[in-house]
């Protein structure tokens, strides 16, 4: 469905998207995530046809995105980060608007508006001016007009920002069922949103692509590199000492922990030292009160994986 190839974006030396290139398969949810400044929209941007690019290339269901920009425009709808709304029409004059702009003709336009004012709830709303609509109500008419010609592909700039906890989880269950039927991508820094409701995902930092995966891979493989924790009875040195001469041990934390000292320790990926633990608390003749492995969690990866990236740029 989507295809992005080496593709760059440079606000003047600044390099904002670096070289990047993925492929979206048609249907689903598609997560991309990454902090502030990671490049999420304006990546976005230049799949909507609203940025041109500075190298690369990108196609949306075979189409070009620079060469063939009405044909991808006819295939895509985009919410972006703040939906650029005309505050004095009413909701449903604004979406009859956007229907004429898309070409759509005037049967085209009743029965669309009549499909995306149910799915977006929009309910008596749709015939109040938008400038008496709350935030909420206001990322409806946009989700509503990004989908009234029904487009294959939706992006959605970060669609639950600002959103009152109702709504946001209104809304992350209408794009999931929206998944459905359409291809769905979302740019989200929201780890638990993109958990709940991404199939694959995509983590971009500075620019970069840092990792690729459904949310369940990628907590998969960080977890191969996840913590021991352990409380032992004897002395900060001893511990020390003796834990960083077990294989595979890479870093040893410390602290007290009411008279224990709370030991841990993360080894290289595919290491389990737990029994090398007990064995060296047998050895020694340390008490030890607890072993256990610390399960590492998405949030855990995309923080380590961004980190990296962004220290690789400040370099
Ligand atoms: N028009 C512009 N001119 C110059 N720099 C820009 C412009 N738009 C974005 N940038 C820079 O490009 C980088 C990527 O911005 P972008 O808006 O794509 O980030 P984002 O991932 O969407 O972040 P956020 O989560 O904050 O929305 C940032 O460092 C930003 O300052
Ligand atoms: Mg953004």
């Amino acid at each position: 469905m989507v295809r992005v190839e080496n593709l760059t974006k440079r606000y003047g030396s600044f390099l904002a998207v670096d070289n990047i290139s993925f492929a979206v398969q048609r249907g689903g949810v598609l997560g991309f995530l990454g902090p502030n400044g990671a490049g999420k929209t304006t990546t976005i941007r230049i799949l909507s046809c609203f940025h041109p690019a500075s190298g690369g290339s990108a196609t949306i269901g075979g189409y070009d995105v620079f060469r063939q920009s009405i044909d991808v425009r006819r295939r895509v709808g985009y919410l972006p980060e703040s939906t650029p709304l005309y505050p004095e029409m009413r909701a449903r004059e604004y979406l009859q608007f956007r229907g004429k702009l898309r070409g759509m003709s005037r049967d085209e336009r009743t029965s669309g508006i009549r499909r995306v004012a149910e799915r977006c709830w929009l309910g008596s709303f749709i015939d109040r001016p938008i400038n008496q609509l709350s935030k909420g109500m206001k990322q409806r008419v946009g989700l509503a007009d990004a989908m009234l010609h029904d487009p294959d592909l939706l992006i959605l700039d970060e669609p639950t920002i600002g959103l009152d906890p109702t709504q946001i989880r209104e809304t992350r269950n209408l794009i999931k069922d929206l998944g459905e039927r359409h291809t769905v991508m979302l740019s989200s820094h929201i780890l638990s949103e993109v958990e709940q409701i991404c199939d694959q995902t995509i983590i971009i930092a500075a620019g970069k692509i840092v990792a690729t995966g459904s949310p369940q891979d990628l907590r998969d493989r960080f977890s191969e590199q996840g913590r021991v924790v352990a409380e032992i009875k004897a002395e900060h040195k001893d511990i020390e000492e003796e834990t960083r001469k077990i294989t595979g041990i890479q870093q040893v934390t410390l602290a007290d922990a009411n008279g224990w000292v709370r030991t841990t320790v993360s080894a290289k990926a595919g290491c389990d030292v737990r029994e090398d633990l007990f064995k060296l608390a047998k050895e020694k003749n340390w008490a030890l009160r607890e072993l256990r492995r610390e399960g590492a969690t998405l949030e855990d990866f995309f923080i380590k994986v961004t980190a990296e990236q962004q220290t690789v740029r400040a370099q």
